[in-house]
């Protein structure tokens, strides 16, 4: 088929490779500059890129997911004489939970927190342990939780191919870059789109960071569905949007970053059901999203541009994280989008790592769940 265009100005990305990661491991990975080996905080979560690393193209994957599994009531989680408290950030999405060690969770508990993710879109635990027990313990946490996604290209510890750290380094140069060629550092997205099982359930940490600067800001893409009129929800039915990594693959490789997998291009459903609340949802990002393939590209881009602005300016219906110190954040990455806020003017490290899980394929109607023949007439139309 033909090459997808580029929908996006190039941004800086922290998780992907920069020409100042000029350092070595004794293994031969490319790593952060020496300087900023000495000032990290956390050596044993620096991102690593081996150029002999290659990982064969995902294929589909059945999903379950523990949020179905939940107890009434998540009373695992939050018993009744528990000691959590748990405040909303916001009416329509995230929440904020005190008093409760994540990693003291048992099965049922993280079943429960499964569901809750779903539920909330976003939740941040503060005061976690997690970070001062390496890298292995987060991931062992994850997998409970389902096949954990390992990236085509961003940086990961050596023996931890599976979390994806971004860095940026204590560099002015790095910070002066960020403006260089873009207004703003505002991308929303959702990670990986492109990928066949969509990433779901994340967790993301910051190890090491400036006293401001470098929030997230989500958007609850259930609430931007609901708030369309039956009729515009009805011409959304049966539309499919093609997702690519083609472009930020080649800006790693223009970096003199490496690529472990080989670039994905998939097709999507616009409208997308969660199978643990069974609600509808949005599924578009200009990220990732290329073009809407049952549209003229007019047409296409006149539908996506509506939608990318209905999400991005409807602040009612989103929320904007600051990170802390030992600060834990899950969310649901089907039913919500994001977007960094990279605008630190002091250069100061910036650490932090995260882990995604593989979820469901995405789905229009709950009755093609984990079927792995869907759409199988839109990709031999389209030569994928
Ligand atoms: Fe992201």
């Amino acid at each position: 088929m033909a090459p997808v265009a580029l929908s996006v100005e190039e941004k800086y990305d922290a998780s992907q490779f920069q020409p100042s990661h000029l350092g070595k491991t004794t293994q031969g990975s490319f790593t952060v500059s020496q300087k900023n080996q000495n000032l990290a905080l956390y050596p044993e979560y620096l991102p690593t890129w081996n150029p002999l690393q290659k990982f064969p193209p995902y294929k589909f994957q059945k999903f379950h997911d523990r949020g179905l599994d939940a107890s009434e009531n998540l009373s695992s989680l939050f018993p009744a004489d528990g000691p959590q408290k748990i405040k909303r950030l916001t009416p329509r999405l995230g929440s904020e939970v005190d008093g409760i060690q994540l990693s003291q969770l048992d099965d049922q508990a993280k079943s429960d927190l499964a569901r809750f993710v779903s539920d909330r879109g976003v939740v941040i635990f503060k005061n976690q342990d997690f970070n001062s027990k390496g890298p292995e313990f987060a991931i062992n946490f994850m997998k409970y939780f389902g096949t954990l996604h390992t990236h085509p290209t961003s940086g990961a510890p050596e023996k931890f191919p599976q979390m994806h750290i971004t860095f940026r380094g204590a560099s002015q140069e790095e910070i002066d870059s960020v403006f260089a060629k873009n207004l703003n550092s505002i991308l929303w997205h959702s990670d990986c789109s492109y990928s066949l099982n969509a990433l779901q359930l994340t967790l993301f940490s910051c190890l090491q960071l400036p006293e401001s600067g470098g929030d997230t800001l989500f958007a609850n893409t259930v609430e931007a569905y609901n708030r369309l009129s039956p009729a515009m929800q009805e011409r959304l039915e049966g539309l499919h949007i093609l997702h690519s990594s083609v472009e930020q693959a080649a800006a790693n490789k223009k970096a003199g970053g490496i690529t472990r997998r080989e670039a994905e291009t998939n097709i999507h459903p616009i409208v997308r059901v969660n199978p643990t609340t069974g609600k509808k949802h949005l599924y578009v990002n200009k990220e990732f999203g290329r073009r809407i393939i049952e549209l003229k590209k007019e047409e296409s881009e006149y539908l996506l541009n509506f939608l990318y602005d209905h999400i991005e300016k409807s602040q009612d219906l989103q929320v904007r994280v600051s990170w802390q110190p030992d600060t834990i954040v899950l969310w649901n990455n089907a039913t919500t989008v994001h977007t960094p806020c990279v605008d630190f003017d002091e250069p100061v490290i910036r650490h932090a790592y995260r882990i995604s899980v593989m979820g469901e394929r995405p789905v229009s109607d709950l009755k093609h769940l984990n079927d792995e023949n869907y759409l199988k007439e839109k990709y031999e139309e389209y030569g994928l």
